[in-house]
């Protein structure tokens, strides 16, 4: 049977292309170290007064203003909200993005820069940016507060868990399942809301039974030398995360770069396997009850 989850009101504005939500750039904050290569920044928009109401794990649009090269317009992208429902720091009209500039080297030796994201960090306070949606919906946490949720995200894919977290543990509400969250980074520099940037995520460390857990590629290494992935550090907590996730007692959310899947597929198979399970036929069963989501770009 597929879990119930939370949804939007069914009269909350739903913004689209043809009449975007104008929101205003109110603060930027870098979430990477200072000597990090990696630009990572907290950006909070405001409204101005219209309307925006959203579910965790909601993304917003975002219009590239200008033309592509071949005269048409740029591609709409998603970005998750970082903040809980009830608005950034509690006002509503107000949303957090967590954003990843996307500078790539070529192979000439010249360099990419992604479209969306240069324009969106490139923003100062003050300015306007044009936003569509909020979308998505499977990625909304069950209406059971008794549910043990794990989360697992790399990079900017933690943006939809610290909205997850300020919606379980708002003031007036604490989760009464477990909650632990799996998080990939290159280095400790990286590791955006956990390191000493920000660390809005470890701060609710203590509230309810919620735990962090995090693997960094480039400073830890796995018993045989390989580098450490979030699906090792999952590993380590085997035992503990399959009580947490037999017999359909969790929602298992990944978000982040299109490939981690497999990480933590590789992971599931071996703790099912041990335990005389089949993952694939399990998985297949979790994803039909909406109790195993992937949000990978
Ligand atoms: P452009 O489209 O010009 O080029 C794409 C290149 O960027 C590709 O090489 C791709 O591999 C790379 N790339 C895309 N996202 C990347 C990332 N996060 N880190 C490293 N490389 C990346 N992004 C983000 O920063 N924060 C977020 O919260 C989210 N959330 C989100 C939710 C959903 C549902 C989707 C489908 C996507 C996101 N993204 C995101 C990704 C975002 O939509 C967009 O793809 C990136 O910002 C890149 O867009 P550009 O226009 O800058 O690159």
């Amino acid at each position: 049977m597929k879990i119930a989850k939370r949804v939007l009101s069914a009269d909350a504005p739903a913004y689209k292309l043809s009449a975007p939500l104008k929101a205003q750039l109110v603060s930027v904050e870098r979430l990477s170290s200072p000597d990090s290569p990696d630009d990572l920044l907290h950006m909070v928009f405001d409204t101005c007064g219209a309307r925006l109401e959203y579910v965790e794990g909601q993304s917003l649009g975002v219009i590239t203003p200008g033309l592509r090269p071949d005269g048409k317009p740029h591609k709409l992208r998603l970005y998750s909200i970082a903040s809980g429902p009830d608005g950034e720091g509690g006002q509503a009209g107000r949303a957090a993005l967590c954003l990843k500039r996307v500078v790539e080297s070529q192979a000439d030796g010249g360099e990419f820069r992604g479209v969306c994201s240069n324009y969106l960090c490139d923003l100062k306070p003050g300015d306007f940016a044009e936003l569509t949606g909020p979308t998505g919906k499977a990625f909304a946490l069950p209406e059971d507060d008794t549910k043990n949720i794990i989360m697992v995200a790399t990079g900017t894919g933690v943006a939809p868990f610290r909205s997850f977290l300020q919606y379980m543990y708002a003031p007036d509400r604490t989760w009464r399942g477990q909650t632990r969250l799996y998080f990939g980074a290159r280095t400790r520099k990286e590791l955006m809301y956990m390191n000493e940037m920000n660390s809005d995520i470890l701060d609710f460390e203590g509230r309810g039974d919620f735990r962090a857990r995090a693997a960094l590629s480039r400073e830890e290494t796995n018993a045989d030398g390989s580098r450490r992935y979030v699906q090792h550090r999952m590993l380590d907590d085997g035992e503990e995360l399959w009580e947490l996730m037999r017999d359909g007692r969790a929602l298992v959310y990944q978000c982040g770069l299109k490939g981690m899947d497999h990480g933590v597929d590789e992971t599931m198979g071996r703790l099912t396997r041990e335990r005389g399970q089949d993952w694939a036929a399990l998985k297949e069963e979790w994803k039909l009850a909406g109790l195993w989501n992937v949000e990978v770009y």
